[in-house]
This record gives structure tokens, sequence and C-alpha cells, in this order.
């Protein structure tokens, strides 16, 4: 059962967060962008291939564990919550939750209204009884949930380990207002990437067929055709980095040469070797999870992990 809001989607014109985010990056020095932008229709693709590559060990390591633990989540969260996902669901990983679950209403949330949309319908052909109610909004900016879940207890189910997209103070933000907006009941499944062999990281951000790479240019593609931008495609070069001070993989878009180009009619300058900082994948230690959880206002209860040990799913309650 699809129930869908009347939010616009995201339309041909400049959309002002991004004219502003991608100004302000541009004219930072070191430039930095802030990685939300990546996801138009065509990124939001790339990303779903991404998941599919041989390098890129999250999604297959976090799906095998929600497929292989419905039992526990069961016994520790219970049937009957509203499930409020962060970011549109995945037709691999979301039905093992909401088998295993049962929940009473189901609540994505993503800033790409069609594949929000798109992914929603999946699922609620799928679970023809359950109630989809997804939400098209930017999750890291003041929100409200459809009245619908207003008696529900929650759950908050945001897997990926997308939280590692956020700097510390950020993330600590955003589990806050998750703690806020889903009440004092609720509990917090989340995907939470681990630190491991430089190599590996390395490799999981800039694959050998060069989908990471299409997936960080699409950006260039985006500014160049939504903000009236001339950046040349082939100036720029995919560049996936381990920074250990800060515990995180770097994408960044390296200039080839010395570049001069315009977004919205504003001139910038960029030299050989320079960068835009498109992303940060920070990953964590067994420590450094539940420190981010506690700061957050969550109080961790359980956690899977693959044999491995690449990969975690915490479930944490609020605080
Ligand atoms: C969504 N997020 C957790 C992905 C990650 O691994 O940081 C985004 C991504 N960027 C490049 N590849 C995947």
């Amino acid at each position: 059962m699809l129930l869908t809001d009347n939010a616009p989607a995201h339309g041909h014109h400049a959309d002002p967060a991004f004219l502003n985010d991608i100004i302000d990056g541009l004219s930072r020095s070191p430039k930095a962008t802030p990685p939300v932008w990546f996801y138009d229709r065509r990124g939001s693709e790339l990303f779903e291939a991404i998941t599919d590559l041989p390098e890129y060990y999250p999604t297959r390591t976090e799906t095998a564990l929600l497929a292989a633990h419905g039992a526990d989540f069961a016994a520790a969260i219970g049937t009957g919550r509203a499930v409020v996902e962060f970011g549109a669901g995945s037709a691999r990983k979301t039905p093992h939750l909401l088998r295993a679950i049962a929940p009473a209403a189901y609540v994505p949330i993503d800033i790409s209204g069609d594949f929000l949309h798109a992914s929603s319908a999946e699922l609620a052909t799928a679970f023809p009884d359950l109630p989809v109610l997804p939400v098209v909004g930017d999750f890291n900016q003041p929100m409200t949930l459809p009245a619908a879940i207003d008696d529900l207890p929650r759950l908050g189910f945001f897997p990926g380990s997308t939280i590692g997209n956020m700097e510390p103070d950020a993330a600590v933000d955003l589990l806050r207002a998750m703690r806020r907006l889903l009440g004092d009941e609720a509990k917090l499944l989340i995907g939470m990437d681990r630190i491991k062999d430089r190599d590996r990281l390395i490799a999981a951000y800039d694959d050998a067929q060069g989908v990471k790479a299409a997936f960080n240019m699409n950006l260039i593609t985006r500014i160049n055709r939504e903000l009236d931008g001339d950046l040349p495609i082939d100036g720029f070069a995919h560049r996936a980095l381990w920074n250990d001070a800060k515990a995180r993989i770097e994408m960044h878009l390296e200039a080839q040469a010395p570049l001069h180009f315009h977004v919205a009619g504003q001139c910038f300058r960029m030299e050989r070797g320079e960068t835009i900082h498109t992303e940060s994948s920070h990953k964590y230690g067994a420590r450094d999870e539940r420190l981010l959880l506690r700061a957050g206002g969550w109080e961790p209860a359980m956690e899977w992990l693959d044999a491995e040990g690449l990969f975690a799913l915490v479930l944490a309650e609020a605080a």
C-alpha cells in the first residue's frame, strides 16, 4: 500500500540549496562539496551499480547480516513498530528487516524524489498490507513524520554506513536529531563500516571498472547541467585516498591541468593537482562506534558482525 505525499520532486530548475552549497564549496580553500549532491537520478543509479561491485564489500556484507539475523531482530525489536528508514529503501536490504519484525508502517525518507517513489512502489508491491509512506526531504534538515505514525513506537533504520559520510560533529548532530524525531521509545538499527586493511578500503572506492570514477564525475555533469556550469569533464580525474589520522576514505576530483571555469556566472580557477574534496567515508573501530552513538543520545544494545569483521550492524536504544 503506497501512500505518497505531495512534496515536489526535484525539478529541472536550479535548486537554491545545491547552488549555494556548490558556490560555497568551490570558494573554499581547499575546495570541498557536500556528498548529498551526488544523488540525482543518474547518481542514484550509479550508486546502485556500486553496490554490486566486487570490490565494494559493504552492501553485500550488510545484506547478509540482515538476512541471517531476522530471528534476533524479531526478539530484540518486536513487531508493530513504524520503521523510519533514513534513505530510500533498497530492494535487497529492507525486505529482510520488514519480514523479520512485521512493522505497522514503513516510512522511507530520501532527497531524490523519483528514486524514492520508485523504490517505495517496489516495496509496497512486495508488502501489500504494509502502509508505505515515503517522505521526500533532506534528513539533515529539521523534518516532520507523517501523522499516521504518531501513535506508533519507532525503529530508525540507517543502513549502509551512510553515517560515515558525515564529519563527526555532524554525525552526532544527526543522531541527536534522529533521537528527537523518533521519540523516547525508539530504537535505531544502524550500519557502521569498520576500519580495515588500507588497500581493501581504497579498492572499494577506486574499482577496476571505473564505476566510482563515473559516480564522482557525475557531480561535474550535474553542476554543468543544473547550475549553468562549464567545468571541463576531461579536466578532472577521480582520486580515492585513505586519511589515517581521520580514519576515513576521501574522494576527490583532481584538476589535470590549470583550469578556469564558471558556475552560475561565477568564475573559478584551479591549479594542476588541486582537488575538490567531494566525499569522506569514515570507518569505525568497535569503541568508536559506541562512543559516537552515545554522544548522539543512543545506548548501544546489540551488535552483529560478519566473520571477517568488515561491517557492523548495531542496535541502539534511545538513551
Ligand atoms: C552511501 N555511502 C555510505 C557510500 C560510502 O561508501 O561512503 C557512498 C559511496 N561513495 C562512494 N562509494 C560509495
